[in-house]
């Protein structure tokens, strides 16, 4: 047995939901119907690579998509719990679909996530938002199936829920439908074990879960064949990998075998957790072709005291000294970070010695969020006396540190090519193409459009704080 819990899900009841999705098809045939489906989602790129196998399955049972509320006979909304203002956005959301159910009473409206693993929520949204038809948490998403069959067999007059609070599993093969051509996410793992003290995701993911590699690389050499340029391995600790598998390969080993499939083009992985960044991950990264030159590495904050009282398990001069050798091994290479500003009891010595780490790191760009009080964890208790102003003065002075150093970073790149891959037409210019360098740098020049997807050489030109401009040269 390769998994020390037996985590799986069988084939059989895998079959069992597609079976399923035929029927809800074949109905939809009978009656010439091609019902539109409404889908949004909050939080991170592990909610989205949720929402496409739901779409996925919603396409299999002979749904289309549409971007227009009014138009839809199901509306999805996947969830986040990780801050409340991705919460507050829900229940507002929610609140508004009252009259359009109203309206038109066959309208199936879903709510799936995060936050559907939190009891007191999913309580709240049986008791007072009756117009809500499926309520499921993320453990449940293979279900979905046998969700949408019932709620559409019950006539709406029961909301169907599946919130069950487990460790979670892991479902292969289930039906996916992509957002892009280009780049595609693939989760090689689930859950967290690291019970960060201000962090919802351990209780709303479960366990940390991997997926066998014989499955991560067989979807990633698909995903090769059908022509995606880029694949970001994703999990909420990716460095981890294989921890709970008997398998002896680790993340270092996997990303050597995607790196060796054949014909693939970038690669990427997101989230690391420094107490996991090893010397062999970091060899790894150096030597793999195909690997981006990019380190997401979340600091969290530059205070060892706070540090500590977060459980992040590394000191500041841990992190430094991890980022120094992967700066040394890896020539170019771009880092990004995750900060947390305003924890419990942050003191102005604390917020200066997070400032002090940006401007000895030279963050290519962060990542920064202001403490948001979460139920359930440990640091929901902490004493905080500091208010919401200092917060946000905090947070603005970070924000102006950091666009210095990015702009400066940013600078240093013009008159350099780039090999930039082209994701398509600019949103405020059709004229203008955008796509990213290998150190997920936003790139914009004048092209064809019939560039889009593949790579480029772009002679930097202009340096802006979030993005550069160029030229294509041959
Ligand atoms: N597993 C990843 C990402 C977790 S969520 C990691 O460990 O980095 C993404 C980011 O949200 C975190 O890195 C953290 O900076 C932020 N975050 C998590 N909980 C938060 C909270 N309660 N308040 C504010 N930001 C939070
Ligand atoms: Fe949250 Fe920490 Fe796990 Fe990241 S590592 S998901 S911040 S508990
Ligand atoms: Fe949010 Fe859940 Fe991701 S809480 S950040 S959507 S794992």
């Amino acid at each position: 047995m390769e998994n020390k819990r037996n985590v799986q899900v069988s084939q059989e009841q895998i079959d069992e939901q597609k079976r399923i999705l035929q029927n809800i098809a074949q109905i939809n045939a009978q009656k010439g119907k091609q019902p539109k489906a409404f889908l949004v989602t909050y939080g991170c790129q592990q909610n989205n690579n949720d929402t496409e196998r739901i779409r996925g399955m919603l396409f299999d049972a002979g749904y289309s998509f549409t971007e227009n509320k009014a138009d839809a006979d199901f509306i999805l909304y996947n969830t986040c719990a990780v801050r409340e203002n991705a919460e507050m956005r829900v229940f507002g959301n929610l609140g508004a679909l009252k009259i359009l159910k109203r309206k038109k009473p066959a309208l199936i409206i879903a709510v799936c996530g995060c936050m559907m693993q939190q009891e007191h929520i999913a309580k709240q949204i049986r008791q007072k938002y009756k117009h809500v038809d499926i309520i499921f948490g993320t453990h449940a998403l293979y279900k979905f199936p046998s969700m949408l069959q019932a709620a559409l067999d019950t006539n709406r007059t029961l909301m169907v829920s599946d919130v069950e609070n487990s460790d979670g599993c892991i479902a292969e093969d289930l039906p996916i439908k992509r957002e892009d051509g280009i780049k595609a996410w693939v989760s090689i793992m689930y859950g967290c074990n690291n019970f960060c003290s201000y962090c919802i995701v351990p209780y709303v993911r479960g366990r940390e879960r991997s997926r066998k590699s014989d499955d991560i690389i067989k979807e990633i050499t698909a995903l090769t064949k059908a022509g995606y340029k880029e694949i970001t391995l994703l999990g909420q600790n990716v460095n981890s990998y294989g921890k709970d598998l008997d398998s002896g390969i680790d993340f270092a080993d996997l990303l050597r075998m995607v790196n060796d499939i054949e014909g693939i083009h970038r690669i990427r992985f997101m989230t690391s957790h420094p107490k996991d960044l090893s010397d062999k991950l970091i060899d790894a990264m150096a030597s793999c072709k195909h690997v981006c030159p990019h380190l997401h590495l979340p600091i969290q904050s530059g205070s060892n005291d706070i540090l500590k009282r977060m459980n992040r398990k590394y000191t500041r001069e841990e992190y430094l000294q991890k980022i120094e050798k992967a700066k040394r091994s890896i020539p170019g290479l771009a880092v990004t970070t995750d900060i947390i500003v305003g924890f419990p009891n942050e003191t102005d010595a604390d917020f200066e010695d997070t400032l002090n780490v940006l401007k000895q790191v030279e963050y290519d760009t962060i990542f920064s969020f202001i403490y948001s009080k979460r139920n359930g964890t440990p640091a929901a208790t902490m004493p905080d006396p500091i208010t919401d102003e200092q917060k946000h003065e905090r947070f603005a002075r970070m924000i102006e540190v950091q666009n210095e150093i990015s702009l400066k970073l940013n600078s240093a790149m013009v008159g350099s090519v780039q090999e930039v891959l082209v994701e398509g037409k600019s949103k405020t210019n059709p004229n203008i193409l955008t796509g990213r360098t290998d150190t997920n740098k936003i790139v914009n020049f004048e092209g064809d459009a019939a560039l889009e997807g593949t790579f480029v050489n772009v002679l930097i030109t202009e340096a802006k704080t979030w993005s550069l401009n160029g030229e294509i040269v041959k």
